[in-house]
């Protein structure tokens, strides 16, 4: 796989270049602290997310040769979705109580303890689509950009994100207001304006639940 160097990405990510990461070891601790203790809740998460995911998969016309790459995979509820549909799939995560949960779910998929701090470490082009599942709306907005920039460094064809489109009622506020304090900055602005300067162009979109919608993007050197 190529070593792409920084400066041939417009948007600016770095491919092997050292972490960028633009948050602090603080707030990553917070997140992971949250994710450990709401662990098993994600029994009822994943069976309200599993059938969103399929559901939309089902719709898209992707092809199941393509090697998948799920960030932040959590319990690997959307990798589990791919790997029905014929993907190979990888994915990453830091918890490691989710990420066993995703192994077990899916015996032949590749899942790897890794803070999102470490993504550059992932090569340049290395999966043909990448995926992440409820990710952004927790970040912060550096940290979008930063992990979308990312992604269209990794992906050779796609990236699919799924995730808030509207606000929630009130119990959906409360436990994103447990989670921290990044949910209203995305749920208030466009996506189209969270994909600025991330090398990434909307191929398609729209809603898969009252709350949830998904984005399709392109990597912009990806060609047709
Ligand atoms: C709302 S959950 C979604 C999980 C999964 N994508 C799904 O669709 O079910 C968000 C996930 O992001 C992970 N996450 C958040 N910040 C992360 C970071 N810095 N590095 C790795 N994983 C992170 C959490 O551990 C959690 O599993």
């Amino acid at each position: 796989m190529s070593g792409r160097s920084s400066t041939d990405l417009a948007s600016g990510c770095r491919d092997g270049g050292g972490p960028d990461y633009p948050e602090g070891e603080r707030d990553r601790r917070r997140t992971r602290l949250f994710f450990n203790l709401v662990a098993p809740a994600f029994h009822f998460i994943d069976r309200r997310l599993l059938p969103e995911y399929e559901k939309l998969l089902d719709t898209l016309s992707l092809d199941p040769a393509w090697t998948a790459l799920d960030m932040a995979t959590g319990t690997g509820t959307l990798a589990a979705a791919l790997a029905a549909r014929g993907h190979h799939v990888a994915g990453f995560d830091f918890v490691g109580r989710l990420l066993r949960r995703a192994q077990r779910r899916v015996p032949g998929g590749r899942f790897e303890l890794m803070d999102l701090a470490d993504v550059h470490r992932i090569p340049y082009g290395s999966y043909d689509l990448v995926t992440m599942g409820y990710l952004l709306h927790g970040l912060s907005p550096e940290m979008r950009r930063f992990t979308l920039c990312h992604a269209a460094r990794i992906a050779r064809h796609a990236v699919l994100v799924f995730d808030y489109a509207r606000p929630g009622p009130w119990i959906v506020r409360l436990v994103e207001w447990a989670e921290g304090p990044h949910y209203a900055s995305f749920i208030d602005r466009p996506f189209r304006e969270i994909t600025v300067g991330a090398g990434l162009t909307i191929v398609q979109s729209g809603p898969t639940s009252d709350v949830g919608g998904y984005w399709l993007l392109r990597p912009s050197r990806a060609g047709g």
